[in-house]
Formats: structure tokens, sequence, C-alpha cells
């Protein structure tokens, strides 16, 4: 396993990425009310174009400027580093994405909870950068730490945003 403090840091892009559009999202809906054959919206209410575009704007830049500041081991130089910010935060909202046209598709509606919800934005993003990444970073230690670690998070970041008014609920 990889240096404890390398896996927070790595985490940046994404945790900022996925906490984000809570605060900055709103207005017009992602799939544009588009609805499917199952009578169901594509993505739903709750996936806007504002929280999709500002959430990976926030996640890349925390991401970047992390990388200007702290070297990982999980990729080859800084730059590339740099540029990883920026795909796992959009990797981050577009498993996000996924994982509402998923449960829409299941008949959940938006903003029920749902079991991916916790876990879908990270495996995207973990998939996205794989062909940026070095092969260090898919150590099953990592990988179990960061499940792991979001599972326990995102729980209560989601209590914690509800308490301060962010949420409407509390998962
Ligand atoms: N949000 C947004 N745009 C996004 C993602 C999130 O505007 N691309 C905002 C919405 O206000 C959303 C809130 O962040 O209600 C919480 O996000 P999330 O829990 O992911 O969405 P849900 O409302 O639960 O919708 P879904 O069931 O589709 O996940
Ligand atoms: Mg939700």
């Amino acid at each position: 396993m990889a240096e404890l403090l390398d896996l927070f840091v790595f985490l940046i892009p994404i945790y900022v990425a996925n906490s984000s559009p809570v605060v900055l999202g709103g207005g017009a809906p992602l799939d544009l009310g588009a609805t499917l054959q199952d009578g169901k919206r594509l993505l739903g209410e709750g996936k806007t174009i504002r929280g999709f575009v500002g959430g990976t704007l926030a996640g890349a830049v925390a991401g970047g400027l992390a990388a200007m500041l702290y070297r990982l081991p999980f990729f080859v130089d800084a730059r590339m580093q740099f540029v990883a910010a920026f795909v796992l935060a959009f990797g981050t909202l577009a498993g996000d994405a996924l994982g509402s046209f998923i449960k829409r598709r299941f008949g959940v509606g938006s903003g029920r909870p749902f079991f991916l919800d916790t876990i879908m934005f990270l495996v995207v993003a973990m998939a996205l950068v794989y062909p940026l990444a070095l092969p260090n970073l898919y150590d099953p230690l990592n990988l179990a730490f960061f499940a792991g670690l979001t599972l326990i998070l995102h729980p209560m970041t989601n209590m914690l945003a509800n308490k301060a008014g962010l949420k409407n609920v509390p998962w």
C-alpha cells in the first residue's frame, strides 16, 4: 500500500468534484428533460449542467493545485498528475450521472437512496484515469482503502450537508 498521505491527496479531485455540485448545481438539468421509453427521465432533475461543469472544474482546480504542491507516486511526472486531476474530476461527475441513469432504469426516484450512490463515481473516475496512471495506483490495498474510506465518508458528509441545510435529505 502507498503512503497514507499519497492516498488522501489522490482523492482530492474526486471528493471535491463529488461534493461541490450540491452548492454549485441548479438550473437546467443535464438530460434537458428527456424521458426514455420506460417513461422515466434519462437522468432526472438531480443532475444539472451547472453541477456537472462546476463540479468538474472545482475538482480539477483542487487536484491541479495539489499537483503543483505535492507529487504523487502514481503518475510519471507532475504534468501527468495535473492532467489526471481533470480526468478524475470529470470521471467523478460522469460516474455520478451514470449512477443516476441506472437508478432511473430501476425506477428509483431522484434523491432516493441507492447502493450505487456511494461508489459509482469512484469506480468510473478510477477507470477513466487508468491510461494516465502508473500500475502501482491499482494495488488492491489502495483500491480497498479508496472504497472503504468512500463508503464511510459518503454517508457522513451527506448527513453533515443535510444538517448544514445544503441538502434536503440526510443521504
Ligand atoms: N447536483 C447537481 N448536478 C449534478 C450532481 C448533483 O446539481 N451533476 C446537485 C443537485 O442539486 C442534487 C444534489 O447536488 O440534488 C445532490 O446530488 P445527488 O445526491 O448526486 O443527486 P440526487 O438529487 O440524489 O439525484 P439522483 O437520484 O439522480 O442521484
Ligand atoms: Mg442523492
